[in-house]
């Protein structure tokens, strides 16, 4: 039996309708949080097999439902500051309150999985620090960097007003190894990591925590099996969805109250030895 230790909280995941989302949301619930989603897709999980297979009913909100908590999704493009704002003013008016932030929308370089259908791919590696194609620099940019500080901007005046509040920012491996081959994701998420840093500086006064968490290899619907990679990670194997949301359990419980600024590296070892 899982100990209810955020009965009482309410959460917030960006990009919670599949994947690494999906799963920071379904540990929140176990936990006893109650959740808002907010996705630019709420079914989006059903363009991956992976994704698909592992839900027991149709959509996030009823899975946490599932588990005995509130939960309420909306759909909109985090991309847009405005529509951002609202949808969280919103969630606090049906929520009552708001304790955690999981800032983890973002995405590849071309478009999503489901706009452009079934089995397409979502990331390709073209472009490089000295030549990107500009529709791909603004959109990797905007859903990456962009989502998650309006998102924070947003949460920010409440979580100030109420002086506690917990913020996971979402960075990656290819934010701290600057091996150029991804850009620019990188870029993007290595200024969620100085995001993350100054933030924290500005909210601490607040009693506001804001730490990162950065995946490298792990296995979700939208990037397939890599379990091929495993002899270039120290741990030798790919990481999982449950990998990720253990350090997210640490960094919005009072585990990690006293830890803030920080970025985690969650690849069994493969940052850290570059
Ligand atoms: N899977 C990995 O190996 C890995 C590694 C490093 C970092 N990450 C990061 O973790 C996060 C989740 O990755 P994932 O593999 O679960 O991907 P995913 O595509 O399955 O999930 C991302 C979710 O974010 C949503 N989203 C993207 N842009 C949005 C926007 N503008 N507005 C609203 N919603 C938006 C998508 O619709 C999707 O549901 C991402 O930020 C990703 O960069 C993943």
């Amino acid at each position: 039996m899982v100990e209810k230790k955020l009965a009482g909280k309410v959460a917030l995941i960006t990009g919670g309708a599949r994947g690494l989302g999906k799963g920071y949301a379904l540990r929140l619930a176990e936990l006893g949080a109650d959740i808002a989603i907010i996705d630019r897709n709420l079914e989006n999980f059903k363009v991956y097999e992976f994704e698909r297979t592992q839900m027991t009913t149709s959509t996030v909100m009823d899975e946490c439902r599932k588990l005995g908590v509130k939960s309420i999704g909306l759909e909109l493009d985090l991309t847009d500051r405005k529509a951002t704002r609202k949808a969280v003013d919103q969630i606090i008016s049906e929520m009552d309150k708001l304790d955690i932030v999981i800032c983890n929308a973002g995405g590849g370089t071309t478009k999503f999985a489901d706009e452009i259908g079934v089995g397409a791919k979502d990331i390709v590696t073209t472009a490089t620090p000295s030549n990107c194609p500009q529709d791909t620099l603004i959109r990797v940019l905007n859903n990456n960097l962009m989502t998650c500080i309006y998102t924070c901007m947003a949460v920010a005046p409440y979580m100030k007003k109420q002086k506690s509040g917990k913020i996971v920012t979402v960075a990656s491996s290819a934010g701290i190894v600057a091996s150029g081959r991804y850009f620019p994701y990188g870029t993007a998420k290595a200024a969620i990591i100085y995001y993350t840093r100054t933030l924290a500086k500005d909210l601490g006064p607040y009693n506001i925590n804001v730490n990162c968490i950065a995946p490298a290899i792990i296995r979700t619907g939208r990037l397939g099996d890599r379990s091929h990679m495993a002899d270039n990670i120290p741990l030798r194997r790919e990481g999982t969805i449950e990998d990720c949301a253990k350090v997210i359990e640490f960094l919005v419980t009072d585990l990690s109250d006293y830890v803030t600024g920080k970025t985690i590296t969650v690849g069994g070892g493969i940052c850290d030895q570059q």
